[in-house]
């Protein structure tokens, strides 16, 4: 029987696939250490530098004392949720101008909980080819049919709209705002238009634009001015904030029935107190004061060509891509090679991800490292 285990393994070995995880001896907001190296951390979601932050987690730990616990012992509907989980719904629907937000345990569970029940049979899912793991995980969980279009086509898109929204029920039109692997921004105010004119949902995952994009940093709708236009908004805590946990926030019926249907939601112990804590006070005092550090982190990466603080070195191949992550150890930088079937075969690269602790001149020298290697 687990010959066929030892058989998959070894076809992901050979077609250097295979994943393991790595025994880091410590990490800061700037750097990682791995077999006695330090390395720039350059595959961090750390956008803001609050996760491994000594001083900040002094300063909470000061701020929290003994109030909160560090588990909840049950899911959210039985004994599971205190006052700190109202909160910080209650926070998050007041950033967005959205009547209710619902907390999940991580943007995966979010996803998946979402895209599995807010379509049921007769209904579709318009999703983006390069959405996330998560996202494809729940429709292929849902009961509804999904197509895939062409990453940020929106004539494709049309074209499908056209085709297909007849045949259908409800239809829901689901897109990254930042997308993870590739960092440009989908077309949201085209987005927008389709679904009002085709009579869609509009579903917009903020993973990496929370806490990043716009003024007071809750995504690249603020940046576009276009919050009010997107029914049902998804954020990571587990990203720019430094914590975990997730959250969908938009209208009140559409959060009432994701409290009822999403099983990710229903059938899991709740985050513990002290992390919802830390999330609400890192939203509250330390988000505010970011303004400039993230302007200046956004207009790095357009100057390395991206549309955001997320840059694709695409490299090809497997092998050269894990040979350009070892030049860049050996020089002091870490980055993971991403390889299929996080992105599409033959684009394997290193996602190089900008912090606000990184310089221009660290990002630059990695950069031209990788493409000399190329
Ligand atoms: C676009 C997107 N959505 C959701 C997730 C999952 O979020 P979490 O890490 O909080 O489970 C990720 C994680 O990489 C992501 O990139």
């Amino acid at each position: 029987m687990f010959e066929s285990y030892t058989q998959t393994i070894e076809q992901l070995k050979n077609l250097s696939h295979f994943r393991n995880i790595k025994d880091f001896e410590k990490k800061d907001e700037k750097y990682i250490y791995l077999n006695s190296k330090k390395l720039l951390n350059l595959s961090s979601n750390n956008y803001l530098g609050f996760a491994d932050n000594k001083q900040i987690t002094d300063e909470f730990l000061n701020y929290a004392g003994d109030k909160y616990s560090f588990g909840s012992a049950s899911a959210r509907l039985l004994t599971g949720t205190l006052p700190v989980y109202k909160e910080l719904e209650d926070l998050i629907s007041e950033i967005f101008n959205k009547e209710k937000t619902l907390i999940f345990n991580s943007g995966y569970h979010a996803n998946v909980g979402i895209n599995s029940c807010i379509t049921e049979k007769g209904d579709v899912i318009f999703s983006d080819k390069l959405n996330h793991a998560s996202i494809i995980d729940g429709m292929q969980l849902s009961k509804s049919k999904f197509f895939r279009y062409p990453h940020n086509n929106i004539e494709a898109l049309e074209k499908l709209l056209i085709r297909e929204r007849k045949n259908f029920k409800n239809a829901v039109i689901v897109s990254e705002s930042v997308f993870s692997m590739d960092g440009d921004i989908a077309n949201l105010n085209k987005l927008i238009e389709l679904k009002e004119k085709y009579n869609c949902m509009l579903i917009l995952d903020e993973a990496h634009a929370f806490g990043v994009f716009g003024k007071t940093g809750i995504g690249v709708t603020e940046t576009l001015g276009l919050t009010d236009k997107i029914d049902l908004i998804i954020g990571t805590f587990g990203k720019a904030i430094g914590s975990m946990g997730a959250f969908a926030t938009g209208r009140k019926i559409l959060i009432d029935y994701l409290t009822n249907k999403s099983r990710s939601f229903i059938f899991s112990t709740s985050l513990p107190p002290i992390n919802i804590a830390f999330t609400k006070w890192i939203i509250e005092n330390k988000l505010p004061y970011t303004f400039e550090k993230r302007m200046n982190m956004l207009d790095i990466g357009q100057k390395a060509g991206s549309s955001s603080h997320i840059i694709p070195i695409i490299i090809g191949g497997n092998e050269e891509t894990i040979e350009t992550c070892d030049i860049l150890f050996q020089n002091g930088y870490f980055t993971l090679p991403i390889r299929p079937p996080t992105v599409p075969e033959g684009t394997s690269r290193l996602r190089l991800s900008l912090t606000t602790e990184i310089t221009e001149k660290e990002i630059f020298n990695a950069i031209s490292l990788a493409k000399q290697t190329k």
